[in-house]
């Protein structure tokens, strides 16, 4: 996610740009840049760091004065953080520069032919290739060389392009990434969201996947994507700045609850090989960098897994990934404790760390400890250019966005899905999972975030069952294998926000000595999603019912036996045992919110919580 603004109108863009990506900066902050058109050229100074070291950069190099400009603010996904990465990007001849939200998949194509038609590019981003495809068709029509450009792109993208010599106006477009429009008086705006717009205006057109605005100080056209004008009546605003920081939501963890269909499209983008698994040496996946090429693959020995708090719930069920489909013996641990074990480590080991921030102390110290002494490790986190991104041999991002909610929702079930897609990587590099069979799987991993919006239609219910627990001071979590990983997550949830004292229980340890503390109505959530071991939760389904428990069951909408034996039935919609644990989560998630806020607690800032955990 990033953080797009544009002005034209009668104004000094500059100070309009920069108090929008202020505004924004909560969808992306590694580096920011703006670009102006003036005295017949576009003026660019960009910068890594935040919008604050992007005003000192102007402070000292100053900006041409101009009424029409463009700004952002990133969260990066291809190429680190750098001043040279920021955006905006320029073609060639710096007559025209763009800002981007979104993945360019195809990046990679359009840049070597670009670059064989004599472009020079400048940084190591899927968003230069924009600038440079609009230069290519350009011939005097800003509007057609975009429109020409854009047919050419795959993947996500809301871009505004500025022309030095089309001064007053600016072309953007949207395709999966959010874009709007602000209209005011002899004077108009485009923002990725809009809270970079409201302190200027309250009319907003939403721009449509597809759809092109053009944008100039007196005058809005929206075009659809065959170039016919489309009529659109502006929406009115009535939210105040904070509430549409939240999208709306209120508060940021709802919002990043509902943005996780986006994520897990953003997380796969660009990932799956055109004609899919085909052999060791084409796993029908890429990675963000050379994840473990297929001779280090073979020669694996083993696979550890560290993480701390709700990535080390993800890490767990990435265990059972990768020893399913990759055949390895894996080994998951909690990073305060892996670090300090007198590890035995050798070259055929690797260690798979996973972290949100990419600063979690307890998780790079471990992700030390294992290349000290001798192991490979691969990192999957949602920051580009974190600590552990920066060591680690191989890294994977989530993609996520920015999560600015204390408890993890939106990044937690990207991890999931980045680690399926390791392990199915592993498991046909390895030869121990058929190119045909990993083709099924990650045809329906395709189908998850549209199985993830669907989940998330139900939230209404889920909220009446969250009253329920809202009202109790102890609640049980139970379930096997993957089930169990994804019920360790749920209990987190809950304790963490609504400070309702929860426990996961693996369903078979039950009987062990938490039975004791089942009586009368108290509520037991059992994840039943895995067919292999469903009889088995059932029969512990069972055990707390003969002792008063009330059961909640998450279980597939094909299971017609669970709802003889729970007091209520959470559904999901049906997909690979694999994947379940994705559309698991969602309600576990919904749930922990909906129970905080009946409890009147800080969802987003949870008591003695931090959103990094940089200390030991
Ligand atoms: C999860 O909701 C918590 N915020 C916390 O457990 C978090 O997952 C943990 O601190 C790890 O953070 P990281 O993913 O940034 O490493």
């Amino acid at each position: 996610m990033c953080g797009i603004v544009g002005y034209v109108g009668r104004r000094a863009a500059l100070p309009v740009i920069i108090d929008g990506l202020r505004r924004l900066e909560y969808r992306g902050y590694d580096s920011a840049g703006v670009a102006v058109s003036a005295n017949g050229r576009v003026g660019v100074t960009k910068t890594k760091g935040r919008i604050d070291t992007l005003c000192e950069k102007i402070a000292r190099e100053g900006v041409p004065d101009s009424t029409v400009g463009i700004g952002h603010t990133r969260w990066a996904t291809h190429g680190r953080p750098s001043d040279a990465n920021a955006h905006p990007h320029t073609d060639c001849r710096g007559m025209l520069a763009v800002v981007h939200n979104g993945i360019i998949e195809n990046y990679l194509p359009l840049r070597h032919r670009l670059e064989a038609a004599g472009h020079r590019f400048r940084s190591e981003t899927d968003t230069e290739v924009i600038p440079h495809l609009i230069e290519s068709h350009y011939d005097g029509d800003l509007v057609e060389a975009v429109r020409r450009a854009t047919a050419e792109l795959e993947g996500s993208y809301a871009f505004v392009a500025l022309r030095v010599d089309e001064p007053d106006r600016l072309v953007a477009v949207r395709k999966d990434s959010p874009l709007v429009v602000g209209l005011g008086e002899g004077e108009n705006f485009l923002a990725s969201d809009i809270p970079a717009i409201l302190p200027h205006t309250r009319k907003v057109i939403i721009l449509e996947d597809g759809e092109t605005a053009v944008v100039e100080r007196g005058r809005v056209v929206v075009v659809d994507p065959r170039g016919a004008p489309v009529a659109r009546s502006p929406l009115e605003i009535d939210w105040n700045v904070e509430a549409a920081e939240k999208g709306g939501y209120p508060h940021f963890m709802l919002k990043e609850i509902f943005e996780q269909p986006a994520c897990l499209r953003q997380t796969l983008a660009g990932r799956l090989v055109p004609g899919g698994p085909r052999s060791p040496s084409v796993t029908g996946l890429v990675f963000d960098s050379g994840v473990l090429d297929t001779e280090r693959v073979r020669a694996l020995d083993r696979i550890f897994v560290t993480a701390c708090g709700t990535a080390f719930h993800a890490g767990l069920a990435g265990k059972h990934f990768m020893e399913r489909l990759a055949r390895l013996p894996v080994e998951a641990d909690i990073a305060s404790e892996f670090r300090y074990r007198d590890l035995v480590l050798g070259p055929g080991d690797v260690l798979v760390v996973v972290s949100q921030s990419g600063e979690t102390a307890d998780t790079l110290a471990a992700l030390r400890e294992a290349a000290r002494r001798g192991g490979r490790t691969v990192a999957v986190t949602n920051v580009v250019g974190s600590s552990v991104a920066r060591e680690a041999d191989e890294v994977i991002y989530t993609r996520a966005g920015p999560e600015i909610a204390v408890a993890s929702t939106k990044a937690y079930t990207a991890q999931l899905l980045a680690l399926v897609l390791l392990a199915c990587h592993l498991g046909v590099a390895r030869g121990t999972f058929a190119p045909e069979r990993a083709a099924a799987l990650l045809e329906e991993v395709k189908a998850l975030p549209s199985l993830a919006r669907e989940v998330l239609d139900g939230a209404g219910d889920i909220r009446e069952t969250a009253r329920l627990l809202a009202g109790w001071d102890d609640v049980f979590y139970i379930g096997r294998g993957l089930d169990w990983a994804v019920a360790m997550e749920g209990q987190l949830k809950l304790k963490e926000i609504s400070y309702i004292h929860a426990e996961a229980y693996p369903a078979g340890e039950l009987k062990h000595g938490t039975l004791a503390l089942i009586e009368e109505d108290v509520p037991v959530i059992a994840v039943v999603t895995q067919p292999d071991l469903r009889e088995k939760t059932i029969s512990n389904i069972r055990e707390v019912k003969a002792r008063g428990g009330h059961v909640i069951a998450v279980a597939a909408a094909d299971d017609e036996e669970i709802a003889d034996h729970a007091d209520e039935v959470i559904r999901l919609p049906v997909t690979h045992p694999l994947l379940m644990p994705v559309l698991a989560a969602i309600p576990l998630q919904l749930l922990a919110y909906y129970a905080a806020v009946e409890r009147g607690c800080d969802v987003d800032k949870p008591r003695n919580l931090a959103k990094s955990v940089t200390v030991e």
